[in-house]
């Protein structure tokens, strides 16, 4: 059975104030929930002290990012090596921001799975087309192709006990989430895919929706079969909206 997850991405956004003060209020309104794995992944710089704040707690800490070297002359990079010795436990990878912003190719993402992995980081890879991608028909096609890069890399027991993220490009940050048929259409093509190469590992791979996801819309879209869980922006930052969408996952389908 695939247990609920959900993530907070809090991308560049935060500080030390807000990291107690988020931390202090998630941990009393989530005490008495339970039936969903909950994340939250603020900025490296917080990474340590938001540890220190989770300890005790069953709310698991998540980095942005990570370089597929384990060390040496690679200024300004953070191994996976030293994010498993703070803590972290979970790795998103292939976001779209690095994806385009920082020019990640299917090679490089594959390569920090690969680290992820090897230290024992669970992977949170976030794959999704554009906008043009989506019009011309190509959602499936550009999906393939960014699971394909892990595949050929590792095969397909590389994803076992990891995370897959469907977030549609144009629905992150637009406020345009995808229908919950359209985003569940996606998730069964994606688990169907896996399923090609392993059934079992497809059956266990978690599946998150990402884009938009609020707290009108998280209901309806979780109630979809396939959908395990949502990778959370804009709306992880308020604590209130974080956690009303904690709890809708970690009710019964
Ligand atoms: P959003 O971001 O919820 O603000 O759309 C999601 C994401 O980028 O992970």
């Amino acid at each position: 059975m695939r247990h609920p997850l959900v993530i907070g991405n809090w991308k560049l956004n935060g500080s030390k104030h807000m990291v107690n003060d988020f931390i202090v209020a998630l941990r009393n309104k989530l005490s008495s929930v339970v039936g969903c794995d909950v994340v939250i992944a603020p900025p490296v710089a917080y990474l340590d002290m938001a540890k220190r704040h989770l300890d005790g707690s069953c709310i698991a800490l998540g980095a942005q990012n990570v370089d597929t070297h384990f060390s040496g002359a690679f200024t300004g990079e953070v191994s996976a090596e030293m994010l498993k010795d703070i803590g972290v436990k979970y790795i998103i990878i292939g976001h779209s921001d690095r994806r385009t912003l920082h020019k990640e190719s299917d090679d490089i993402i594959a390569e920090k799975f690969f680290v992820s992995k090897t230290v024992g980081l669970v992977p949170v890879l976030c794959i999704g087309e554009s906008k043009t991608e989506k019009e011309v028909g190509q959602t499936e096609d550009v999906c393939v192709h960014q699971i394909d890069a892990i595949l050929n890399r590792m095969g397909a027991k590389a994803f076992e006990n990891t995370v897959i993220a469907y977030e549609p490009i144009w629905a992150i940050g637009t406020g345009k989430s995808a229908t919950p048929a359209e985003a569940q259409a996606v998730h069964k093509f994606i688990r169907g895919y896996i399923a090609k190469h392993d059934e079992s590992i497809a059956e266990q791979v978690i599946i998150q929706y990402g884009g938009s996801v609020n707290t009108i819309n998280a209901a309806e879209l979780f109630t979809q079969p396939d959908i395990d869980g949502f990778l959370v922006g804009s709306a992880s930052l308020i604590v209130d909206s974080f956690v009303m969408i904690v709890k809708i996952a970690s009710s019964s389908k």
